[in-house]
């Protein structure tokens, strides 16, 4: 059931949105434009707000219903499942059985996976990206200090969703927040070098 689960979420992580809306819409790889990431900043970059806006939603629920899909899979296997199938999704997003295995950053995906698990912190998440894009145009900084509000918030049981400090939800939250710091690797280099492309620009 749990192996079945996680490859279910990892082939629907795989879909990879910004991927194919390039090739059918526009006739290119967005992998080979902007930053060079098949994620929605890129797209929006790349293509437009319509493009970012498309790929947003469809990365996002690509996380969110992983998380569902356990629960209404598998109702009776553990309770963690829901989270398993989430990561599962995360990774096949980053790394796409579809497309080469050349995928995006997982942010859409990872905030679809938070909103599904626990979604009063998607909403700390949320507003601390807005205000680090808000304050530096870096969504790449954003994006990782929002994902740290996530397993800050669990680790502290700010929503009194984490019976009894549950380890397991703080590895959980973590393991999401490092991923995504290790898919901004190349972006904390150019951020540090101050060569990051700012919100807004054109790269
Ligand atoms: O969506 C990923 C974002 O945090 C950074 O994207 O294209 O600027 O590397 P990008």
């Amino acid at each position: 059931m749990i192996m079945m689960g996680v490859v279910i979420a990892y082939l629907l992580g795989s879909i990879p949105t910004a991927v194919w809306y390039g090739r059918i819409f526009h006739g290119i790889d967005v992998r080979q434009h902007g930053s060079g990431n098949a994620g929605a900043t890129n797209s929006l970059r790349t293509f437009g707000r319509k493009a970012g806006i498309i790929v947003l939603i469809i990365d996002f629920l690509k996380g969110f219903l992983a998380v569902l899909a356990a629960s209404f899979l598998f109702p009776d296997t553990t309770r963690y499942l829901p989270m398993l199938m989430g990561l599962a999704a995360v990774i096949g997003h980053l790394y796409p059985v579809f497309a080469q295995f050349r995928g995006g950053k997982g942010v859409a995906t990872a905030l679809g996976v938070i909103a599904a698990s626990f979604p009063m912190t998607v909403i700390i998440c949320m507003v601390v990206f807005f205000i680090i894009v808000f304050l530096t145009r870096y969504v790449s900084l954003g994006s990782m200090i929002g994902a740290l509000a996530f397993p800050v918030q669990i680790a502290l049981n700010v929503w009194q969703v984490n019976p009894n400090r549950d380890p397991y939800y703080i590895a959980f939250a973590a393991a999401l927040f490092l991923i995504l710091v290790f898919t901004h690797r190349h972006n904390i280099q150019r951020l540090m070098k101050g060569t990051e492309n700012k919100f807004g620009t054109k790269k």
